[in-house]
């Protein structure tokens, strides 16, 4: 058996692990009710055809029959779906198509604060401003959000509706639909993230059933199924449809269809829920774990003590005087956490300094008692 005090825990990203992937139904040797990735390509090998084809019902928006199941269960139309490489890919487009509708105009774009890391990273090389919205276990605040939307034109609302990362925090039906509403009113579209729309531990998750002009909906299989089977979607209005299209066949790279085939497949088999309550059995415990050890060996520390979705835990310590010292003593105490954490705007790096993401679902219950128990030991050592 393996000595966990002994290993060394890169904590930087949050991979899902390995025992979570239906690997042997991806590769067909497990339920027949999927085909696995080669049979589906032997039963449909148009799927292998250039994007502009328009064979089998494929385009350069994606895999028809999968458009066409995601518009069925969205209750949108299928030219409102567009199929992408994953989350980051699909989120790519919608920066792509705010510079295109609004050329020559500066663009500003409000996150939560924390967010997730790379959207910021991507708001920069696009050139965006990008103008952060503190989110606290109380809710976002929206007296910030509203200031800052007169004050400037805010074009875009990024959120991470269920199971933020990093906070975790989930909002309420009431809450998404009155900020969607309010953005409205102010001329803002919305982009939903819902790389953890099902990650949701006993509680109920939000139905996302309302499609209004300024709202864009994203979603993807990542930390559902498989990073390496990578497949995302937008749900967009239809008064962007014509903008979009423009923009995936100029820009977009020949969508993965027989990835896309398979996906249209294994969502609409019993295998997919059956999925989905596998990773919440899994890692609901683990979400326990990480508040049970937090609880014990770190008292003082602020998170977010109803954790109850998704894939990570902020956890601030604030009595950390400088964020490099506390990497630093991490690492050599084998924990290696992200040096420079983008998750914040560089006006709320101080409240950062001893903030770190904890990627709790990827964990088995043990290690996340030894990775708590270290940072722990390394806090109370240079805390001041
Ligand atoms: C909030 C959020 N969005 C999107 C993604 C996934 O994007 P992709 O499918 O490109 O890996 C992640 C993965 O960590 C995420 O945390």
């Amino acid at each position: 058996m393996e000595d966990i005090s002994k290993k060394t825990f890169d904590i930087t990203r949050g991979a899902p692990p390995m025992e979570t992937i239906p690997k042997d139904v991806i590769a067909g040797n497990g339920d027949e009710e999927v085909p696995g990735i080669s049979d589906v390509i032997r039963e449909n090998p148009l799927c292998l055809a250039y994007k502009g084809s328009n064979v089998a019902g494929h385009n350069f928006k994606g895999y028809g029959p999968l458009r066409e199941t995601l518009a069925a269960q969205h209750k949108v139309k299928p030219e409102q779906i567009f199929v992408r490489n994953g989350g980051m890919d699909a989120m790519h487009f919608v920066l792509h198509y705010l510079r295109y509708a609004y050329p020559d105009i500066p663009i500003s774009v409000a996150t939560e604060v924390p967010t997730y890391d790379r959207f910021p990273r991507a708001l920069n090389t696009f050139g965006f401003e990008w103008v952060g919205i503190p989110l606290t276990q109380d809710g976002l605040d929206m007296d910030e959000l509203r200031s800052r939307v007169n004050k400037k034109y805010i074009d875009l609302f990024y959120r991470i509706y269920e199971g933020q990362n990093p906070s975790s925090y989930s909002y309420s039906d009431k809450e998404m639909q009155s900020q969607t509403e309010e953005l409205a009113g102010l001329g803002a579209i919305i982009m939903d993230d819902g790389a953890y729309h099902n990650l949701t531990y006993g509680r109920k998750r939000n139905e996302i059933t309302e499609f209004p002009d300024n709202y864009i909906l994203q979603r993807n299989f990542t930390k559902e199924v498989s990073p390496g089977l990578k497949c995302g979607y937008l749900v967009i209005p239809e008064n962007m449809v014509e903008d979009f299209d423009y923009i995936v066949r100029n820009l977009g790279l020949n969508p993965v269809y027989p990835v896309q085939a398979w996906y249209n497949a294994f969502i609409n088999s019993t295998l997919y829920p059956g999925q989905i309550d596998y990773l919440r059995d899994i890692f609901g415990p683990r979400a326990m774990a990480v508040l049970d050890a937090l609880n014990e060996c770190s008292p003082e520390a602020e998170y977010n003590r109803n954790l109850d979705s998704g894939y990570f835990l902020d956890v601030n310590y604030p009595s950390i005087p400088e964020r490099d010292t506390f990497v630093d003593a991490l690492a050599e105490r084998g924990i290696k956490v992200e040096r420079v954490n983008d998750s914040y705007p560089p006006e709320s790096l101080k409240r950062s300094k001893g903030a770190i993401r904890i990627p709790f679902a990827t964990l088995k219950e043990d290690e996340i008692e030894e990775v708590c128990r270290r940072i722990a030991e390394v806090h109370s050592k240079i805390a001041v």
